[in-house]
């Protein structure tokens, strides 16, 4: 039997705030099996534990810095079986809302003090130093909310094996020297081979130096975050490290999104009955005050409005994008500029663009199944999981070609058409006149009736769930568990371990 305790900052259903939450939320649950023992664990945010259901404590720590105690709170992952722990320090986490943002959408001025609670409590978990007679081999964390449970346990003896999975490199977790002082951790951390980052405190640095693997959520992000563009000033360290580091491929929650079952949706279709995505179309037109038109092609897009899904891209585009035949749906919340740009532009476009700025998850669903393209033109997409939705629910994406986004969506070429391998359209530059191209392309292309239900078929028969990529998350846990083993048993000291690289080695420099 091989324990897992899966730590991360959010999981759907409890709290979600984009991808990392969807990914959480299903992964764990894929990863159970007779020979698996997964455990969550996650902050009790006010409107996680509102959604948890029955909890109950079933161990009390201390926390170093802390004069009062922390419980551990049990439940199961709503829906599933998964056994889920929340962290429960109402000064910490009892607050309503998003779990990093106040409500002005500035960063919590505690998160520091916040996510170093999470990872004390992580590591106090994983060391068995609790009532609790379940120790793990592995403890899997995830962005840089996380990224101190390697480092804390990098020095310990007898420890799990740790792996540290990047979603999004561009948000880092940085904070000033004063709070590397006030959190109270070991002096010899505050150096650039350790979470030391252009004088700042890194949290996401621990996690990609200490971490025995670290993994990211496609293999294209995997290559690109060892380069300048895309490594947000990581590159060297990742390239370092390149050889503990595996892109996986994200996988999708089949069951709660797949257009033949979705509650949230008008009417449900399949590949054999694409013609049922008709009554999604119109209703989706109507929800958002658009003409039901049957003919005219709906874009849709769903997602953070944040410059990395390109919304300054189509907020250029927009004047070409509604010379065109076409109705364009936007859900999200993000930057207030965005959000306000978006706003004005509505009224400019009546009936032909429509703006939902807020975060709903049954209105996600059915753009998915309403739309007949799916817009995605990320500057930067580590994996993505809206287009992979999209595939499923026979909504061609238009993507850029990076990262998660060229690794699942197959352009639609002559010869790809051809082979039948075409999924969506691809469009290689973050620039205006690209996508517009692309949408072009895919407006074209839908006249073609045949070759257009041919590409949704295409998407909506390729597995995207967790099949393939749970396997390969356990494939690399035994060979992390095992290496650890060994490295253990060939190390009576590990008083140096907080030598990133050199764990144990004497002769390692001193930082
Ligand atoms: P990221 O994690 O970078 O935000 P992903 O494509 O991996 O991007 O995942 C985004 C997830 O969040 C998807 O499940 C998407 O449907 C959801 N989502 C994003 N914005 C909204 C919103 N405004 N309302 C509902 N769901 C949203
Ligand atoms: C991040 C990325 C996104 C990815 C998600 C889940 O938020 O931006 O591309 O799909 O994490 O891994």
């Amino acid at each position: 039997m091989t324990n897992i305790l899966f730590v991360a900052s959010e999981a759907h259903p409890l709290i979600k705030t984009g991808g990392l939450g969807d990914v959480a939320g299903s992964l764990p649950v894929a990863l159970q099996s007779s020979h698996t023992d997964v455990r969550l664990l996650l902050p009790a945010y006010h409107d996680a534990v509102a959604r948890a259901g029955r909890l109950k404590t079933v161990t009390t720590l201390t926390v170093p810095g802390l004069d009062a105690p922390v419980r551990i709170l049990e439940g199961r992952l709503p829906g599933t079986s998964l056994i889920t722990w929340l962290v429960d320090f109402p000064p910490a986490y009892d607050r309503p809302g998003n779990p990093y943002l106040d409500a002005l959408g500035q960063p919590w001025p505690d998160n520091a003090m916040r996510f170093m609670l999470l990872a004390h409590v992580a590591v106090t978990l994983a060391l068995g130093r609790t009532r609790l007679k379940w120790r793990p081999d592995v403890v899997h964390c995830h962005d840089w909310q996380t990224g101190l449970v390697p480092v804390l346990l990098a020095p310990e003896k007898n420890r799990p094996a740790t792996v540290f999975t990047i979603h999004n490199l561009a948000y880092q977790g940085l904070f000033p020297y004063k709070t590397f002082t006030a959190l109270g951790l070991p002096a010899s951390l505050w150096s650039p081979g350790a979470l030391e980052f252009h004088d700042q405190l890194s949290f996401i640095k621990g996690g990609i130096a200490f971490a025995d693997r670290l993994t990211t959520v496609s293999p294209t992000y995997a290559h690109e975050i060892q380069t300048p563009e895309f490594g947000s000033g990581l590159e060297g360290l990742l390239h370092q490290r390149a050889e503990r580091l595996t892109g996986i491929l994200n996988g999708i929650n089949g069951e709660e999104w797949d257009p033949a079952c979705d509650p949230f949706i008008a009417k449900p279709y399949s590949a054999h009955r694409l013609q049922d995505k008709l009554p999604n179309k119109l209703a989706l037109q109507k929800k958002f005050g658009l003409p039901g038109e049957p003919q005219t092609s709906l874009i849709g897009m769903v997602g953070r409005l944040v410059q990395q899904k390109g919304i300054d891209l189509v907020l250029e585009t927009l004047p070409g994008l509604m010379h065109r035949p076409l109705q364009l749906v936007i859900l999200g919340t993000g930057e207030a500029g965005y959000e306000a740009a978006l706003r004005a532009q509505v009224a400019r476009y009546p009936g032909r663009l429509a703006v939902h700025i807020g975060y709903d998850e049954r209105l996600a669903h059915l753009i998915e199944a309403g739309a007949d393209m799916f817009l995605m033109p990320s500057r930067f997409e580590p994996c993505g999981l809206n287009q992979l939705y999209s595939l499923r629910y026979g909504t061609i994406p238009i993507v850029r070609h990076v990262g998660g986004l060229a690794d699942t969506v197959v352009d639609a070429t002559e010869e790809n058409l051809k082979a039948g391998k075409a999924t969506g359209v691809v469009l290689a530059e973050a620039r205006a006149v690209a996508l517009l191209t692309a949408v072009d392309r895919a407006l074209v292309l839908r006249q073609n009736t045949r070759r257009w239900n041919q590409m949704m078929r295409t998407g909506m028969r390729h597995d995207f769930t967790w099949h393939h990529s749970a396997a390969e998350y356990l494939r690399l846990y035994k060979q992390t568990v095992q290496a650890n083993r060994q490295h253990q048993d060939n190390e009576p000291n590990r008083k140096d371990a907080h030598v990133p690289g050199k764990r144990g080695k004497r002769s390692g420099p001193k930082h």
